[in-house]
């Protein structure tokens, strides 16, 4: 802990990457790791790009549940000590794969979505938009949801399912950010989706330091100068603490 802190303090252009960890205290279950999403369904059935085009409906069941528990969440003291660490020069940006929008609603103001959001729905048929929380509540009645323009039954949230190609403009972002970086700060993340994964270690090939926060091992525990095994909403805030003491 003292030595992510000493890390921190000095630096001037860290990044924070994210993962699905932290937002877990917020009540968003994980995909992997205990009680993870893909613990319980199969990620090539239920979040391909094929299988959303064979079956939307089978889609959208499980993201009825996973949208409505995201809509409620509400930032945790993890997303809250990275928003300070910005706010003391530590931090410049934040590179995500969550979706969920929570490092925004926490007030972080350099946040780059690797994997989308899940905010916002398009209709794959004439590119219509709505916010999440509209197509959200049509689920009660509508299975599948269906456009409100063209009546299309293909509508998507902004997210990269399986088999999408990333965002272009959201990946040479990250991958600039990440070679730039002096400090790389991982929180919650596995580590195994790539390309994703491969944003921290081209902040480490840069020459950044690498300081990983997970409940478990990753593959890149032996790049790391520091790797702490804990909660994200419990470990950011005492690192916090020491970085301002
Ligand atoms: P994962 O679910 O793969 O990994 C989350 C990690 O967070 C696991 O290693 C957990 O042990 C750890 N964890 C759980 N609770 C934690 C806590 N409170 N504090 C710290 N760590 C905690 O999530 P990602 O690495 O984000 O892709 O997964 C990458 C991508 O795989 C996701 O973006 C998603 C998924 O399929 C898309 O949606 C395209």
């Amino acid at each position: 802990m003292e030595r992510a802190a000493e890390l921190l303090s000095v630096a001037r252009r860290g990044v924070a990457f994210t993962g699905a960890g932290a937002s877990a205290e917020s009540g968003i279950p994980t995909f992997r790791g205990a009680g993870g999403l893909w613990t319980k369904y199969d990620p090539v059935k239920v979040a391909s790009i094929d299988s959303f085009m064979q079956d939307p409906t089978a889609y959208w069941m499980v993201s009825k549940e996973r949208g409505g528990i995201a809509l409620a969440a509400r930032p945790n003291p993890g997303h809250l000590a990275l928003v300070a660490l910005e706010a003391a020069g530590v931090l410049v940006a934040i590179v995500t794969q969550n979706t969920d929008g929570l490092h925004q609603a926490s007030g972080s103001s350099r946040v780059v979505e690797v994997h989308g959001s899940s905010r916002t729905v398009q209709c794959l048929d004439c590119g219509t938009r709505e916010s999440r929380a509209v197509v959200q509540a049509r689920l009660a009645v509508q299975m599948p949801p269906l456009c409100k323009s063209c009546g299309g039954m293909f509508l998507k949230p902004t997210v990269v399912l399986f088999g999408e190609p990333m965002p272009v403009s959201a990946m040479h972002e990250a991958l600039a950010l990440a070679q730039s970086a002096d400090v790389m700060l991982v929180v919650g993340s596995s580590l195994v989706v790539q390309p994703a994964a491969g944003i921290p270690v081209a902040a480490v090939r840069a020459g950044a330091s690498l300081i990983i926060i997970n409940a478990e091992p990753t593959p890149f525990d032996s790049l790391a100068e520091v790797v702490i095994h804990g909660r994200a909403g419990e470990v950011l805030p005492e690192i916090l603490t020491l970085v301002n003491t």
